[in-house]
């Protein structure tokens, strides 16, 4: 084993910030997996294997069974919220799952009340709600997290806690210099600087507490560096951003495949309509900004215009999200692909996947937070590249590009628990059986 990983023992804390549609459909999906009512289709920690070793070896244990993973009987959950409904009565209203699999679990989801949460109506615009801490700094909103965290702890009895973002998504933001380093970002939470967002606080609250922080929104929040810093100084685990579901899934399916031919692009439409909160929230233009980047930054990555300026460099990319209340949490997207093949011969790719977002996020939530508490007790610390399977815009090192192709995200994310197992890494260079 490459690193000393410390056992799972005991209890694993999840804290979701934001009790919506996301996080009540993952923690009925946990409940009822738990209570042997469902499946956890779509989780790598519950269903995937791994294959190790030579090909004719046939060793390929169960991901949860190779590496010490928290068991789902074991985890126990709190999150903070803007409204006062528990977790099923927020789950009702987000209307993803049925009656009949809500009820099932109704006694468990009615405990899970919503902690009073930071919120600042310039970063979120299009919601309002009365579940609000109060307080004269942003230092003290970060004390009182702090607080929520110990007490989450302490009345679980657990061992561990990891977070995961799963609130609405804020405003755009550029870079500012209160975001540069630690020092003038402390500053900042004590001066109450106007550009300190919630999620910062949040993330900072956690990261003090030695809590792991994964960020399921594509506003700017741990990925500043002043918490990128903070994270290394004190040994936490982070990763982000936004998770990567439905249309950007299929592009980050169908984009690596068509370069991988060398077929060229010469445009790619997207455009979808959704009618949960979620949707609310990105028909205000200063969220969906943050939306529209991480969205679009995945095709560019895979493409490499620069290296292949002939199939990609004036490929027309444009990505619409559009609210449409009927629509509720099931999603629909069109993806319309203009190609070209052989000597510039124009073809066409339609998508209409009609996805359900939650469903997709669901599974991702539980991975993420297996795997970050995972990290921190194999003492890995920062930015967690080898997650950037589940994001649509990885966090990564300053010196290099992020990597989006799904397939190369699930080599390098398997490669890595190989790795802290002491397994030899697989290259898929095959020729010793030819030998
Ligand atoms: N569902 C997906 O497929 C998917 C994919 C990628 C990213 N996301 C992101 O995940 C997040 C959650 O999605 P959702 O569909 O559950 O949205 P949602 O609107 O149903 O839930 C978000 C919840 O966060 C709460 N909230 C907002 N600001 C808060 C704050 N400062 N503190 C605490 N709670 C706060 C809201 O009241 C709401 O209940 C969104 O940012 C979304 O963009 C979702």
């Amino acid at each position: 084993m490459v690193n000393e990983i410390r056992p799972a023992e005991g209890k694993l804390g999840i804290l979701l910030i934001g009790l919506g549609a996301v996080s009540t459909t993952f923690i009925a999906g946990v409940e009822r997996v738990r209570k042997g009512l469902s499946k956890p289709y779509g989780s790598l920690t519950q269903m995937q294997t791994i294959r190790l070793g030579r090909r004719d070896e046939n060793r390929t244990p169960m991901i949860k069974d190779f590496v010490p993973l928290a068991d789902l009987k074991d985890i126990e959950f709190a999150a903070w919220d803007i409204f006062e409904d528990d977790a099923y009565q927020a789950a009702k209203k987000a209307g993803v799952l049925s009656e009949k699999d809500l009820e099932e679990v109704k006694g468990f989801m009615q405990k899970i009340k919503p902690m009073k949460a930071i919120f600042d109506q310039k970063f979120v615009k299009n919601i309002e709600g009365p579940n609000i801490k109060k307080a004269h700094t942003k230092m003290e909103l970060a004390e009182q997290v702090r607080e929520d965290i110990r007490k989450f702890k302490e009345d679980k009895d657990l061992n561990r806690i990891v977070c995961v973002w799963c609130g609405s998504t804020e405003v755009y933001m550029e870079d500012r210099p209160v975001y540069d380093g630690l020092d003038a970002f402390e500053k900042g939470l004590k001066g109450n600087d106007p550009d300190i967002s919630p999620s910062m606080i949040y993330a900072y609250a956690c990261i003090k507490e030695g809590v792991p922080f994964a960020h399921g929104a594509p506003h700017m929040a741990v990925d500043i560096p002043a918490l990128v810093e903070l994270a290394k100084k004190e040994n936490v685990p982070i990763s982000g951003k936004d998770f990567k579901t439905g249309q950007t899934l299929m592009k980050t399916i169908i984009a690596p495949g068509i370069k991988a031919r060398m077929i060229g692009v010469k445009g790619w439409f997207s455009t979808n309509i959704l009618g949960n909160r979620d949707g609310l929230v990105l028909d205000d233009a200063g969220s969906f900004r943050s939306k529209e980047i991480t969205k679009k930054s995945a095709l560019d990555y895979i493409f490499q215009p620069d290296k292949y300026p002939d199939l990609y460099k004036d490929a027309y990319h444009k990505v619409r999200i559009n609210y449409y209340p009927p629509k509720g949490d099931d999603k629909e997207g069109w993806d319309h692909i203009d190609i070209f093949g052989w000597l510039g011969y124009p073809m066409q790719i339609k998508v209409n996947f009609l996805c359900k977002d939650s469903i997709l996020a669901a599974p991702i939530v539980l991975d993420l937070a297996l795997f970050m508490d995972l990290a921190q007790r194999a003492g890995l610390k920062g930015i967690q590249e080898w997650l950037s399977f589940y994001f649509k815009a990885p966090m990564h090192a300053p010196t290099v590009y992020p990597e989006h192709d799904l397939f190369i995200q699930q080599m390098k994310l398997k490669n890595m628990l190989r790795h802290l197992m002491g397994e030899e890494l697989i290259t898929h260079l095959g020729t010793e059986y030819y030998e």
